[in-house]
């Protein structure tokens, strides 16, 4: 009876060892205690058998009881404090650290959305470098040096002895797709652009333009106003009107100026148009023969249409912004509205 008894309290203790090793955290632990020290415990009922025994045995029993007990009691003890300093290391009642999620830039989406709507009527998208070379941006469009239509475009220059500038226009773009690629030919390429402009609430140095260029066989001035009319409808989504007039590039001819109906006050007449009702937002046309002969097309065969359109100008009448200078100033509170 001793002997077994003395073996069954080791066993006991062996366990409780063993199991307070995968006890983390409070529930744990305090089903630990209700099964080693509880009073349903094995250790509880060894204690109330005690008095059956003789005196020598509960003496000896009894001491072995009690180490047993004050070793689970410690046992408990210890794992209790560790599990409480792992609890206010992490707190997992603590408030999170707010933080905040990265978006595209309101112009980046406004070119895509752009993009999107020429993709649907088959353009594919050119790209072309911010650093130009004054042949891409003038000479091969038909602007050659001393043309008085350079001064159009105030000009940043790099070297200008060598003829290096940051382009002023995404139109180079053109040469440079036609200088690679056979017609038929659809594409649009948006980009940065550079001019020695004031920076102020409509105006600035850099920014943003669309091009697009469509050259085949009978390719007509009508193709490039449906072409047109139809992005502008699915761009601002609402019934706008269209106005082409005439007006001048060097690199197309006829060439045209579109203008919508103001976005802002439908038309009426306000601040943002001038009180004209209109505004006007891109500049397009029939490719100039001449940069046909320079690409080395024959403008016998092949015509096309060319327009190119500020980005800037279409995002602040789409979500009326009323100052340019808000897309640079990396105001968050700004650019995390769209
Ligand atoms: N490149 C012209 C500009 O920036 C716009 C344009 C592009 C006009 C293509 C006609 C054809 O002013």
């Amino acid at each position: 009876m001793l002997k077994k008894m003395i073996e069954e309290i080791e066993e006991i203790t062996k366990l409780a060892q063993q199991e307070i090793k995968e006890v983390k955290n409070q529930d744990l632990l305090e089903k630990w205690r209700i099964k080693f020290l509880g009073r349903k415990s094995i250790l509880s009922k060894l204690f109330s058998t005690i008095s059956n025994l003789s005196i020598e045995e509960k003496k000896e029993i009894g001491k072995k009881l009690n180490e047993t007990k004050n070793l689970l009691v410690q046992l408990y003890e210890e794992t209790k404090k560790k599990i409480e300093k792992v609890k206010t290391k992490y707190n997992f009642t603590f408030p999170g650290k707010p933080f905040s999620i990265g978006k595209l830039h309101i112009i980046t989406k406004v070119i895509d959305e752009i993009v999107q709507i020429f993709y649907k009527m088959g353009f594919g998208v050119a790209e072309g470098p911010e650093i130009e070379t004054d042949y891409y941006n003038f000479t091969a469009l038909n602007t050659p040096e001393e043309h008085p239509a350079r001064d159009i475009w105030d000009t940043f220059y790099i070297k200008k002895e060598k003829g290096i500038l940051l382009r002023t226009h995404t139109s180079p773009v053109q040469i440079r797709v036609m200088g690679k690629y056979k017609p038929p030919l659809r594409i649009i390429a948006p980009g940065k652009c550079f001019r020695r402009d004031a920076f102020d609430s409509s105006h600035s140095p850099v920014f943003h333009q669309i091009e697009g260029l469509m050259v085949d066989k009978d390719i007509k001035f009508t193709h490039l106003k449906g072409v047109l009319s139809y992005f502008l409808q699915e761009f601002f989504k609402e019934e706008i009107k269209i106005i082409f007039s005439p007006s001048y590039f060097p690199f197309t001819e006829p060439s045209a100026e579109v203008s919508i109906s103001c976005v802002i006050c439908n038309g009426r007449g306000c601040s943002t148009c001038g009180n004209t009702g209109f505004l006007e937002i891109l500049g397009c046309g029939m490719v100039h023969p001449n940069v046909f002969r320079i690409v080395g097309y024959d403008p016998e065969v092949y015509t096309g249409f060319a327009f190119g359109m500020g980005v800037e100008r279409l995002a602040m009448l789409k979500y009326e912004i009323d100052d340019i200078r808000y897309f640079y100033l990396n105001n968050l509170k700004f650019l995390g509205q769209f």
